[in-house]
């Protein structure tokens, strides 16, 4: 299978030296390209800035903002055999992007916040593809109920979902609980590291490609 993986926080640039961005610190998206290489799959990683090491056999890209990532995935995907996005990927970004460095001339800044592209709800609808989609999902409540209902407005086959309010697992952890959600079925994957849920994601996704008939 040929598996484009989404990685790692995105940079919305507010100034020459600012940015907004997010906790996610990539761990999760590099296991599962890593998982997916040791099970012999070719793997292109689309990432925003992590500290991580990019694992051996990996096709990298690196990008920065929502934007360039939208991008780099609009150019890759159709090659794809399953896409598998697990950014971070910044919601809202500033409206304008200063090109000098702000200065704190009043009390109060404000800045104008507009929406990104959702990456993944592109997929399907702007992308046109067809292969194995997979999304995950950061919730602080009802984990099920709010990845089912991403699951079928993101027309993915699977949404991997992990509570984020809880801090022994998820963000910069290497451990990740989770719940597979998937059309008409639900997994609960008890608390193991992100490499072992890594695993687990690979065989799903090898598992729903055979059965799409490639
Ligand atoms: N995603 C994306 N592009 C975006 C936003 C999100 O590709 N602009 C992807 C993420 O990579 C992830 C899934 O969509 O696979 C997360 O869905 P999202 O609706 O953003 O959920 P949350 O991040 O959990 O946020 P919220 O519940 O506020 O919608």
């Amino acid at each position: 299978m040929k598996v484009l993986i989404t990685a790692g926080p995105t940079r919305e640039a507010i100034d020459p030296v600012r940015f907004l961005s997010n906790r996610s610190s990539g761990k999760m998206g590099y296991a599962l390209a890593g998982a997916f290489v040791h099970e012999g799959h070719h793997v292109m990683l689309i990432s925003g800035p992590t500290r991580l090491d990019v694992p051996h056999g990996v096709d990298f890209l690196a990008v920065d903002s929502a934007c360039e990532m939208y991008e780099a995935v609009a150019s890759y995907l159709s090659q794809m055999d399953a896409g598998v996005f697990c950014a971070a990927v910044a919601d809202y970004r500033p409206k304008e992007v200063s090109a000098e460095k702000i200065k704190k001339d009043g009390a109060v800044l404000t800045l104008e916040l507009v929406k990104t592209d959702d990456i993944l709800g592109s997929a399907r609808e702007v992308f046109g593809f067809d292969g194995v989609l997979v999304g995950f999902a950061a919730e602080t409540e009802k984990l099920e109920e709010h990845a089912r209902r991403k699951l079928i407005s993101k027309q993915c086959d699977l949404i991997v979902a992990n509570d984020v309010s809880r801090t022994d697992i998820g963000f910069d952890s290497a451990e990740n609980e989770a719940v597979l959600v998937f059309p008409g079925a639900t997994e609960w994957f008890p608390k193991a590291s992100k490499v072992e849920l890594a695993m687990r994601v690979v065989e799903v996704v090898d598992g729903l490609h055979g059965r799409r008939g490639h």
